[in-house]
């Protein structure tokens, strides 16, 4: 999706996937600064570990403690740090690496954009507490959802995403565990869990506790394949559904806006990774 932005953009840029050990992100951060790319994107376990190891952290990167986007920088004449892009002729030996995050914003413009949800005041069911789950959770509480119910295997992992809810933002009213009877209905059940990622992998929720008939919207961050067995079952039970596609597309789409100053092409950028992913 990079690239087909990138020629949409007439840049003479590539973007590359490249396999790092976590031991070697300091050295290899250091080499791209070098090199002079002009940015980087990070995935499991790097957005963690690339905190410490930035020289400076946007507000995204802050607030969900996280880096998914380096963005290199230098100073111009009036000593301002611009994109590597806005230097044409030289480059000056002093670069600066800094860090933002763009998966929180993308969570909910696609549960926006791609779902029809609004979170203000509403009602969720999150499934999962690990990285993904726990920015999901956070960012649907600064967003102003009224009541947010934390499911995961492991339980302890959701007590403590809901410690630092109450914590952050005292207003959303944070239960871990489904809801309890009577049925309740939600505005929208989230997987942010990865069960569904492998052939034969069961649904994430216990429909034992929680009757699909009872949410309106169903997201499931996975996207290959295209539709888990809980997409499935909340698709035949009426739910209006949608899987995470849309939030690689928009935290790409932002990356790349940070790196060029442009407006990303959303739509040549999701034909390109529909095409990859799914082969049409
Ligand atoms: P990510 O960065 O994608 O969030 P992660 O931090 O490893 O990855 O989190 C994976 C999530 O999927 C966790 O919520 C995990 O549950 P645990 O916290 O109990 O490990 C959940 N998960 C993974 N495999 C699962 C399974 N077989 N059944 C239920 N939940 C599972």
């Amino acid at each position: 999706m990079q690239n087909a932005a990138l020629a949409r953009l007439g840049l003479d840029w590539r973007y590359l996937a490249f396999e790092v050990h976590p031991d070697d992100l300091r050295e290899v951060i250091q080499g791209a600064k070098r090199m002079k790319f002009i940015g980087l994107n990070l995935t499991v376990p790097h957005k963690l570990l690339a905190i410490p190891m930035m020289d400076a952290l946007d507000e995204t990167a802050k607030t969900w403690g996280a880096v998914n986007t380096v963005r290199f920088e230098a100073q111009n004449t009036e000593g301002n740090w611009q994109p590597l892009r806005h230097f044409k002729e030289s480059v000056p030996r002093e670069i600066r690496a800094q860090g933002f995050n763009t998966d929180a914003d993308a969570i909910t413009r696609s549960l926006r954009e791609d779902l029809g949800v609004k979170l203000e005041g509403a009602k969720v069911l999150l499934l999962g507490a690990g990285g993904a789950g726990r920015v999901a959770a956070l960012k649907l509480a600064s967003e102003g959802v009224a009541e947010l119910f934390l499911v995961n295997r492991t339980m302890d992992k959701a007590e403590a995403i809901a410690a630092e809810i109450r914590a952050r933002f005292p207003k959303v009213k944070t239960t871990v565990g489904y809801p309890k009877p009577p049925a309740m209905a939600l505005d929208l059940l989230l997987n942010a869990t990865s069960l569904g990622l492998k052939p034969g992998d069961g649904s994430p929720l216990d429909t034992g506790k929680f009757d699909l008939k009872n949410a309106r919207a169903v997201y499931d961050m996975i996207y290959n394949p295209a539709e888990t067995a809980l997409l499935k079952t909340a698709r035949e039970a009426g739910c209006r559904t949608a899987n995470g596609l849309g939030m690689l597309l928009y935290q790409g789409a932002r990356a790349l806006e940070l790196w060029t100053g442009e407006t990303a092409p959303v739509d040549v950028m999701r034909e390109a990774l529909v095409k990859h992913i799914y082969g049409h």
